[in-house]
């Protein structure tokens, strides 16, 4: 059943939204079932788990999208690239791994469709193999500075609600993303390869 996240309409009027506030229809955030008595509002945890939700989302999606760089990546830093990109989606595996059984925790049910996932989702998919707007770290940088952003905003709400244990698992999870986004940040501003030189025309492809 599809509910609309009651929190939505305070939610989206605090400025531009990024990450998991963003205006996007919410699903399952029903949190108040039998047995969970922690000492939270039944409200709280209703708007959290729709935070939740959106974060596993995106987590999701940015999960296969680094897979797929993973995959197709081309050029004169494929080596390293295809490893940085793996121990990346390794990461965010346990990531959304965690988001859902947070969900649990607190007594919502976790999203596990991709129909719902996409419909969730605030990032952006990039479809086919190759990746021909930008190289691939770049985009995935804009991907976990997104985030990260995110995070730092929903981490702030669930402080305000009280959901604490929430907010230090969304807390790490924004400083996992800032560090994914350092490394990218760090490839994608090496110098460029020099017209001439063995590798150039290469790198445009990754
Ligand atoms: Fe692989």
């Amino acid at each position: 059943m599809k509910r609309q996240n009651s929190q939505t309409p305070s939610t989206s009027s605090t400025g531009p939204q990024t990450g998991v506030l963003a205006d996007q229809p919410a699903m399952q955030t029903e949190a108040s079932g039998p047995g969970v008595d922690i000492g939270l509002e039944a409200k709280a945890l209703t708007e959290v788990v729709g935070g939740l939700q959106r974060m596993l989302a995106d987590e999701v999606l940015l999960y296969v999208k680094t897979r797929n760089f993973h995959w197709n990546v081309e050029g004169p830093d494929f080596s390293e690239l295809h490893k940085l990109f793996e121990t990346q989606y390794e990461q965010l595996d346990e990531i959304m791994d965690e988001a859902a059984e947070r969900i649990r925790v607190i007594g919502g049910y976790a999203t596990g469709s991709m129909g719902e996932f996409l419909e969730l989702a605030t990032l952006q998919e990039v479809p086919g193999g190759a990746c021909t707007e930008g190289r691939m770290e770049e985009r995935l940088l804009a991907d976990h500075e997104h985030m990260a952003r995110g995070m730092r905003e929903f981490a702030a709400r669930c402080g305000k609600v009280n959901d604490l244990g929430t907010q230090d698992f969304v807390t790490g999870v924004m400083q996992a993303h800032e560090k994914m986004a350092w490394m990218l940040r760090s490839y994608a501003r090496r110098p460029m390869a020099r017209p001439g030189s063995p590798s150039a025309g290469l790198s445009g492809n990754a």
